[in-house]
Formats: C-alpha cells, sequence, structure tokens
C-alpha cells in the first residue's frame, strides 16, 4: 500500500510538498530541527524542496532519515551545528538567497553569522545591522565561507603582498579563502575531500578523511571539543547515506519516468570505485579504489536522458540533448596545470578531442573520478572581482610571481605548481545550489557554460547553450 503513496506524492502534490517543506525549514532555527519530522515528508527517508528549476529530493540509502544523527546537533561551543551550512533544502550547502532570509529573520544574530569563518575578516563582533551586514558580505552575497590557512613551513613559495579589500591585516604567511561549502550529499562518489583535498591523506580512505573532516569542522566551525569516535562515526555515517538530485523539473516533468533514469534513488545503487572511469587509467594504489584498471575511458558519462531522445516533450528532448553535448561535444582542453599545462603533468599538449566528460568523469556523478587537483583559471587575476582578495605569491627559487585569488592545493601541498589547483565537484542537484565554482563566481549554470566556452574557445551555439543548461538544471 505504501506505493500508492509514493505515487500520490509525485503527482500535482510536488510544488505544494516543497513549499510546505521550505515553510518548515524557515522556522528551523526558532524550533530546532523538528522540521526533519515533519508530517509533509511524503515517504519515509525522503526530503522533497522546490528550487528555481523544478523540485529536488534527498533519499537516504537507509530508508529513514534520523533527525536525532549529531549531524544536527551543537556539538560547540557557538550554536552551530552541520546543518548550519549544510541544507538539505539548498541541496546541503547554502545559498546567499536563503542567507539573506536567515539574516533578517534573526537580525543577523543565525549562528551561521559567527565571525570565526563567516564573517569577511577574523573576530570582532559588529554591533549594528547595518554594519553586521558588511562584516558577512559575502556570505550574503555569494555563500562564502572564510577558510584561513598558514603557509606551509616547507612551501617553495612565499605571499608577498595582499590586495585585500577587507584590509583584515593578517600577517601574510596566513591567507583567508573564500569558499562555497561542498554539498554533504552524494558523498559515497567522492574521491578527494574539501576544494583542495585537505582531508585526503596518503594512503588512507574516504572514510578516514570525512571522520578527520567532521572533527575538524566541530573544533573549527563550531569553535567545540573534539567529539567523540561514536559520534563521528555516526556524522560520517548519515552523510555516506544522503543521496539528492533533482527530481522534477518545471518543463520537462518527472525526471525518474520508467524511460529514464534521474531523480536521486538510482544514485544509491550507482557503481563507484576510484578510478571507476579515469581517462588517463591511472589506477591509484588508495584504499577504495577499483580492483582492475578501467577497460578504457567511457566519455559517455552520463547515461540519464537518452530515453528522452526521440520524447514528444520538446523540453525532454532538450534535456537528452544537452546529455549528448555534455559527453560528447568535442573541444581542445589546453594548458590545464594538473592535467596537461605544466611539465610532469600526465598528458603533454593539448587535447584535441576534448570533453566535458574528460575531467567530469564519475559515471552519473560527474566529479573526478580519482583525486586530480586541476587548474582551470578560476581563480587568475584577470576574473578577480573587487569583493575577492588578490595574493602575489613568489616562488621561492625561481622569484616568478603569480596572483591569485585563492592558492587552491598549494596551500596544502606547499608545491608552485599546486598554485590554483581544485577538485571537480560532484555534479548533481545543481539547480538548488548557484552560485558554482569554489569562489561562487558564476551566478547561475549559464554563467558556468560562459566561462567554458571562453576559456576553452568551445564555441557554443545558442542551441547547444540551451540543451546543456536544460541538461545541468534537471541533474
Ligand atoms: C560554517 C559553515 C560550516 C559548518 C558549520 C560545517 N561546514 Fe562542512 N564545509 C564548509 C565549507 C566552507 C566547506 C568547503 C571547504 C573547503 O573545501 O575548503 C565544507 C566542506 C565539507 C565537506 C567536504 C565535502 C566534499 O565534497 O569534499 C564535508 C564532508 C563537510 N563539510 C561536512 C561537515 C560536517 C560533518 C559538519 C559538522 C560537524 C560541517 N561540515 C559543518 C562549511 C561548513
Ligand atoms: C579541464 C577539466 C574540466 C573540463 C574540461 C570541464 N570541467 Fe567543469 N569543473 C572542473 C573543475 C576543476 C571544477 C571546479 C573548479 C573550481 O571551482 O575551482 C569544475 C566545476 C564545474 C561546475 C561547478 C560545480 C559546482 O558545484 O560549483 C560545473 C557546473 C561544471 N564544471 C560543468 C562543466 C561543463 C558543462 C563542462 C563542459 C563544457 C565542463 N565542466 C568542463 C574541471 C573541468
Amino acid at each position: 500500500m505504501a506505493r500508492t503513496t509514493h505515487h500520490g506524492e509525485r503527482g500535482a502534490g510536488f510544488t505544494v510538498v516543497g513549499r510546505v517543506l521550505i515553510l518548515a525549514v524557515g522556522s528551523a532555527t526558532v524550533i530546532g530541527h523538528s522540521f526533519l519530522a515533519s508530517a509533509t515528508v511524503p515517504r519515509r527517508g525522503e526530503l522533497t524542496f522546490s528550487n528555481p528549476a523544478g523540485v529536488h529530493r534527498t533519499v537516504m540509502a537507509t530508508g529513514s532519515l534520523d533527525q536525532d544523527n549529531p549531524f544536527f546537533e551543537e556539538l560547540g561551543t557557538n550554536g552551530r551545528s552541520c546543518f548550519t551550512c549544510h541544507r538539505p533544502a539548498q541541496a546541503w550547502t547554502i545559498t546567499p538567497e536563503e542567507l539573506r532570509e536567515r539574516f533578517a529573520r534573526t537580525a543577523g544574530q543565525d549562528p551561521i553569522f559567527r565571525t570565526n569563518d563567516g564573517s569577511n575578516c577574523e573576530g570582532g563582533a559588529p554591533a549594528s545591522l547595518a554594519e553586521r551586514r558588511r562584516a558577512f558580505s559575502l556570505l550574503l552575497t555569494k555563500g562564502l565561507i572564510r577558510v584561513g590557512l598558514n603557509v606551509p613551513a616547507n612551501a617553495e613559495f612565499d605571499v608577498v603582498d595582499a590586495d585585500d579589500p577587507y584590509r583584515c591585516n593578517a600577517p601574510l604567511a596566513a591567507v583567508s579563502m573564500y569558499r562555497r561549502p561542498l554539498p554533504t550529499t552524494n558523498l559515497k562518489f567522492l574521491s578527494t575531500v574539501m576544494w583542495d583535498g585537505r582531508q585526503t591523506l596518503a594512503g588512507q580512505s574516504i572514510d578516514d578523511g570525512l571522520v578527520v573532516q567532521a572533527r575538524e569542522a566541530v573544533t573549527g566551525h563550531a569553535e567545540g571539543a573534539p567529539p567523540s569516535d561514536a559520534q563521528l562515526r555516526a556524522i560520517v555515517d548519515f552523510e555516506l547515506g544522503v543521496f539528492t538530485a533533482q527530481a522534477h523539473d518545471e518543463r520537462a516533468g518527472r525526471l525518474s519516468e520508467a524511460e529514464v533514469r534521474g531523480g536521486p534513488r538510482r544514485l544509491i545503487r550507482e557503481p563507484f570505485c576510484i578510478g571507476i572511469n579515469d581517462p588517463l587509467g591511472m589506477l591509484p594504489a588508495v584504499p577504495g579504489a577499483c580492483l582492475a584498471p578501467a577497460s578504457g575511458f567511457d566519455p559517455v558519462v552520463f547515461t540519464l536522458f537518452d530515453g528522452w531522445r526521440q520524447a514528444r516533450s520538446r523540453d525532454r528532448r532538450a534535456i537528452a540533448r544537452g546529455e549528448e553535448l555534455f559527453n560528447n561535444r568535442q573541444f581542445v582542453i589546453a594548458d590545464v596545470p594538473g592535467l596537461n599545462g605544466t611539465a610532469g603533468d600526465p598528458v603533454s599538449g593539448p587535447i584535441q578531442g576534448g570533453t566535458c566528460t574528460i575531467c567530469h568523469d564519475t559515471p552519473n556523478a560527474g566529479n573526478h573520478s580519482v583525486s586530480m587537483p586541476l587548474n582551470i583559471g578560476i581563480v587568475e587575476a584577470a576574473r578577480r572581482t573587487r569583493d575577492l582578495p588578490l595574493y602575489t605569491l613568489r616562488n621561492r627559487v625561481t622569484g616568478d610571481l603569480v596572483q591569485v585569488t585563492d592558492p587552491g592545493r598549494a596551500m596544502i601541498s606547499g608545491k608552485w605548481r599546486d598554485v590554483g589547483k581544485f577538485k571537480g565537484p560532484v555534479l548533481r542537484a545543481l539547480a538548488a545550489r548557484a552560485p558554482y565554482f569554489h569562489d561562487g563566481s558564476a551566478a547561475s549554470l549559464a554563467e558556468v557554460l560562459e566561462f567554458y566556452d571562453t576559456r576553452f574557445g568551445i564555441q557554443l551555439s545558442a542551441q547547444e547553450k540551451a540543451d546543456l543548461l536544460a541538461f545541468l538544471r534537471a541533474l
């Protein structure tokens, strides 16, 4: 009988369900997280929310959503929990839109507005509302959290100048980087933890990395004592069971119709091991790696919507064409440090028949299937906007200078060649969590496509852009 309920919920009641849940989440800071127990949750272990492109849904591999998990608990001293920055309504991250609502509702007092990492500069609790709005401007405009790291002692470079719009007056040995929280969903597909891979240690599994990550999130973001091993285990088990995807497109309708494979539920069973579809056939010796090398790279990474190629609905055909373009549209990939941009990279010279899937290669998830930090140029001085600092790095041996808004992986490895490198994140439930890239520099998916079109000189036609957009919104 349970099935009847599921089907009922997929009909006209959809957006209504989404709105009801959003209202419930709106008051969550006041009433704790009891929204998770809301009677409007249509199916055990499912959470459904509306977003600008339709509806996205979270399902739990365990079948039920445990609202008592320490993920939702205030484990520190400043009122924050993981849920403060990782919210199911925003595909398990945060969005500027919701943060502005939160700011207005709480007069800027919600625990996310703490000066340890929520404000542009560390410390000093601004008093007036206008001052608070200024102090938390990057959070309110782009959903960015400040990540402060010291230049590693053995680094091959020094930070010799900081053009910092906030004049935080930090010593140059410490760098403030402003980054989007990565979604705490679909973590089963990770090949590295964090934008710069800093929670993935040599020889350790992703699971180990997630445990360390959760501990540091409590001691850092929540300013608490380290939680118990049992609490950490519970958090990581919870995170690994969360799956999220767009479930309903406002134009094309239900994304998990019989002939297609969209929506979150299929992700639970989607096979994954590290290196599963790596174009370079590297089989890293890490726990969780595939047992045998991939039998050749398959550029057809997404196979969700091919059943709609001949669909009667033009919106469904557009999604299918977009998927086809993402998999197969060729362009030249050149000068990408980490791939083929510097001496010692795995590929020498331009990749003539490149595709989006050369980098976004994990089947139906779209992240890198191996840990491979890349510099695609997001942090370049030419793209810098006045709201971000610009750091000048000098190579300790050669004296070469480079200017970036975020040194990326280099702040972990200390290596000059790692400047500006970041991981390629999982590409699901995108529509629910603008803006994009680690620094939120692309306000929309259309801007993401503009970035790629320019960066790689792809010359996408208006039709191709529209189709790719329809596909990305349906993920
Ligand atoms: C103040 C906001 C904030 C809070 C609170 C917070 N996070 Fe995060 N989280 C972030 C940011 C920002 C990043 C990305 C940082 C980076 O990569 O440099 C992130 C990244 C992550 C990632 C990495 C995902 C990936 O794809 O690599 C995981 C996992 C995660 N957080 C889990 C947690 C857990 C568990 C808690 C609670 C114990 C928590 N977070 C609390 C802001 C937050
Ligand atoms: C050379 C490798 C490479 C290629 C080719 C590539 N990407 Fe990416 N992609 C990345 C990396 C790395 C990031 C993360 C960059 C960052 O935020 O610093 C990323 C980020 C993204 C994001 C943002 C995800 C988020 O959560 O913010 C989207 C969307 C995306 N890529 C789509 C595409 C599309 C569409 C194409 C083809 C037109 C494409 N990518 C081609 C490497 C690549």
